[in-house]
């Protein structure tokens, strides 16, 4: 049978008291409403339609890569109304899932044990009890079997004791949605249409209403504040810390730890505190990560061993090389096996080739250095003229002298060597040397000049 999900995304967040709307607020580095639209089709969805009220331009332009079909509410008359104005795209068969922009966690197994559920009876719920379900719609149950989700605005005293609340998460078959809807009335305590009173109209249609809980209670949370929103973010952030050290990942404290994005790890890496991982990242076995670092879209190869605040982006690291600390890899950094960089080192666009060093303050920008080369202190590629970018090579086995510009776009020869303090304009021979810089003279008894008298 095939899947539509409905978002539901219209809501304002008023609470958030922020420029940005709510569903574009960020969970571990992606827009709440991502992380549904990522759960959605890894159900593999046949469409996914979502409701769109506030800054709805923002939104679309955040998703403009995703396939989806936008839906206006123009005003917020409820959930019940908000699924309604999709009917005149949903398919007409199969079934939907009816999930909130503002519930990022729901997970991929929650969603398929609902669908599983929900399948003979048409209609099926997630639901969560707790011990104050306070503000929620509660289920109401005669003889084990759902009978009404009443909100707590039109509760009873007796009804508000119910400990069973709806987490507003839903499969619908689509013919009934298309049968339910239209039929909705507003006549309740907050004068809205309320979706929650498509189960009554099941029961009135001899339905079984299916209900599951999620396998943790922070799926079902919804944000709508920032308070909410970083206690979700760090619970988010313990579930994937404990995922990745049941994968064999030594967390040394995974409360400090932030993982946004995907991380795939070897054996045995350890993961100082204070790490963040963002993007799409690999870690070889045993690599180790020092304190402090932040990593991204990084490929790193078994170990490596990374000092702490190191700064990474997009770029790929060999095998058992030594990187930090305080060293900052960026976009098209690639270092070959046994490189060394070291503290204040920025490597930009640049290959390094296997057992070459950087150790101490130095730019290598547009540059290609061969194996085994030397890189002293220091050293500058001028890739820049202002306007355009040029290449600096270098070959095998060289040696950089420390405080040296290397002006491109310039070549320096295999074995050669570059004398330290110099500003090198032109290329440098295979295995010659290469000093530019005035000659050193001295003066013997030389006397300083004295203050003058006043
Ligand atoms: C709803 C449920 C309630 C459930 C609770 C779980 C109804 C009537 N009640 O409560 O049983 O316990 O969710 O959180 O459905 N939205 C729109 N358009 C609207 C109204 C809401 O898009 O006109 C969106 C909101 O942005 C939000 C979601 O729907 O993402 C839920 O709305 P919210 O107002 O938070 O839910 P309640 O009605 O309080
Ligand atoms: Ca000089």
């Amino acid at each position: 049978m095939s899947t539509s999900v409905i978002i539901l995304a219209a809501g304002k967040g008023t609470r958030m008291r922020s420029n940005l709307p709510k569903v574009l607020q960020p969970l571990a580095g992606q827009p709440l409403l991502g992380h549904v639209i990522h759960t959605a089709k890894k159900l593999q969805a046949a469409e996914i339609i979502t409701i769109y009220g506030h800054g709805g331009d923002q939104v679309q332009k955040a998703f403009a890569h995703e396939n989806i079909k936008w839906v206006e509410q123009a005003e917020q008359l409820g959930t019940g109304h908000a699924v309604k104005v999709t009917l005149p795209v949903l398919a007409k068969t199969g079934v939907s899932l009816i999930l909130s922009g503002d519930v990022p966690c729901i997970s991929e197994d929650t969603l398929q044990k609902l669908l599983n559920a929900s399948t003979q009876t048409g209609i099926g719920l997630v639901t969560l009890t707790v011990a104050d379900a306070t503000g929620y719609g509660r289920i109401v149950r005669e003889n084990g079997k759902i009978q009404a989700i009443v909100e707590h605005k039109d509760a009873s005293e007796e009804q508000r004791k119910i400990k069973e609340f709806n987490t507003g998460i839903y499969a619908v078959s689509n013919a009934k949605l298309h049968e339910w809807l239209p039929k909705l009335s507003n006549n309740n305590a907050q004068g809205e249409y309320y979706l929650t009173d498509i189960v009554a109209m099941a029961i009135a249609d001899g339905l079984e209403v299916a209900s599951v809980e999620p396998e943790r209670a922070f799926e079902v949370e919804g944000v709508n504040d920032r308070v909410q929103l970083a206690a979700l973010e760090r619970e988010f952030q313990n579930f994937q810390a404990k995922q990745l050290m049941q994968q064999g990942v030594h967390l040394i404290d995974p409360a400090r730890f932030d993982l946004r994005g995907t991380l795939k790890a070897g054996q045995d890496v350890r993961i100082d505190i204070n790490v963040i991982i963002e993007g799409n990242c690999e870690l070889g076995d045993n690599v180790e990560i020092g304190a402090g670092c932040v990593i991204k879209n990084t490929q790193i190869a078994a170990g490596t061993k990374v000092q702490p605040y190191s700064v990474f982006d997009s770029a790929i690291v060999g095998e058992n090389t030594q990187i930090g600390p305080f060293s900052r890899l960026r976009p098209g950094a690639k270092l070959a096996a046994e490189v060394h960089i070291g503290n204040f080192v920025e490597v930009k666009n640049s290959s390094i080739g296997l057992g070459s060093k950087a150790n101490h303050f130095t730019y290598l920008g547009d540059a290609e250095v061969g194996a085994g080369s030397n890189i002293g202190a220091g050293t500058i590629t001028c890739n820049y003229d202002g306007a355009n970018k040029f290449k600096t090579i270098i070959g095998d086995n060289a040696f950089i002298g420390s405080n040296s510009s290397l002006v491109a776009p310039v070549t320096i020869g295999h074995g050669a060597t570059v004398g330290a303090g110099s500003t090198i304009t032109r290329d440098v021979a295979d295995n010659s040397l290469a000093v530019e810089r005035s000659k050193q003279f001295a003066k013997e008894n030389y006397q300083r000049p004295q203050k003058l008298k006043k």
